[in-house]
């Protein structure tokens, strides 16, 4: 039997006000539970947004997401709600969610206290302590505002409270851009030890390459709000074939200008219409 995906959508599109051009036109894909999903594309390609649509913070206006089978358009306000409480948005400026008057200790507690997990106390502090440590961070920290924190301390007990949550899926914007490479590694291997215990998914949005190569079993390719490639990350590494993603792994290994004018060009000339299963599970938008 094949596995129920976590979700799943189906050419889904969002177009903010006031704007010409779909910031996300078309997506269509899915996330299975424990798979770690990338997500790579140019600034501007669209990425955040489909991140806040697969969250529900904001509503698709065509195109479906389903949820555990069903079409998220037609919850009742309760199954949104449970939906909502079972994703979690981890943004590179997620530390500014912080509420700035509670202590870490509070801001750790309230994923439990909205759960209803965890309700006897030792348990809880055993598991505040089991995560505060996980991100690289003590208890002596737990007393502290967030103001009193650096802004990757900060960041770091914000992943630590959408783990508390534990989410069925995680959207991770950039979650460790701010992070230098020894917290880096301890944060995603945080998140792989969430996935073993609870077989989370997470959608990984990311620029740095190398990190999406070693943490992501499947990558998608957006461009200009579409997602114009899909394959395992091998694969994908192996044997782009977008124009697009041709740049952007020619523009990791050479950073020849020339090169990156003449694949510019093909991108230009890159047609954007069917949806083509070029290899088994790599598309491509032909
Ligand atoms: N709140 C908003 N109102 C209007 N337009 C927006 C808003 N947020 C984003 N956009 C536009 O939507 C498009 C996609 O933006 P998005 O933030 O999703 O890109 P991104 O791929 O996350 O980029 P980056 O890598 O820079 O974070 C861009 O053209 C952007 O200008
Ligand atoms: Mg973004």
């Amino acid at each position: 039997m094949e596995k129920q995906p976590l979700f799943e959508l189906k050419n889904l599109s969002f177009s903010y006000p006031r704007s010409s051009r779909p910031a996300v036109e078309r997506a269509s894909f899915l996330l299975y539970p424990g798979e770690i999903f990338g997500l790579v594309g140019e600034s501007g390609s669209g990425k955040s947004t489909l991140a806040k649509l697969l969250c529900g913070r904001y509503a698709a206006p065509a195109g479906q997401l389903f949820y555990g089978g069903k079409d998220t358009a037609d919850f009742s306000s309760a199954e949104r709600k449970a939906w909502r409480q079972s994703t979690q948005l981890v943004s590179q400026s997620a530390s500014a969610s912080l509420s700035p008057r509670m202590s870490v200790q509070k801001i750790l507690e309230e994923p439990f206290r909205i759960a209803g997990t965890y309700r006897q106390k030792d348990a809880r502090a055993v598991r505040i302590l089991e995560l505060i440590h996980a991100v690289g961070l003590c208890g002596e920290h737990l007393a502290r505002l967030p103001g009193e924190l650096s802004g990757g301390q900060r960041q770091r007990v914000a992943i630590a409270r959408s783990l508390a949550m534990e989410p069925a899926y995680l959207v991770a914007d950039e979650p460790v851009s701010s992070l230098d490479a020894s917290l880096q590694a301890q944060v995603l291997a945080l998140l792989l030890a969430q996935r073993k215990k609870s077989g989370m998914g997470v959608l990984f949005i990311a620029h740095d390459l190398g990190l999406v190569q070693q943490f992501c079993g499947r990558v998608g390719v957006m461009w200009q709000g579409k997602l114009v490639e899909l394959a395992r990350t091998e694969e994908l590494f192996d044997s782009p074939q977008h124009p697009y993603t041709k740049r952007l792994l020619a523009a990791r290994l050479s950073p020849d200008p020339a090169v990156h004018l003449s694949l510019s060009e093909e991108i230009a000339a890159a047609p954007s219409g069917a949806w083509e299963e070029t290899s088994p599970g790599h598309f491509l938008m032909a």
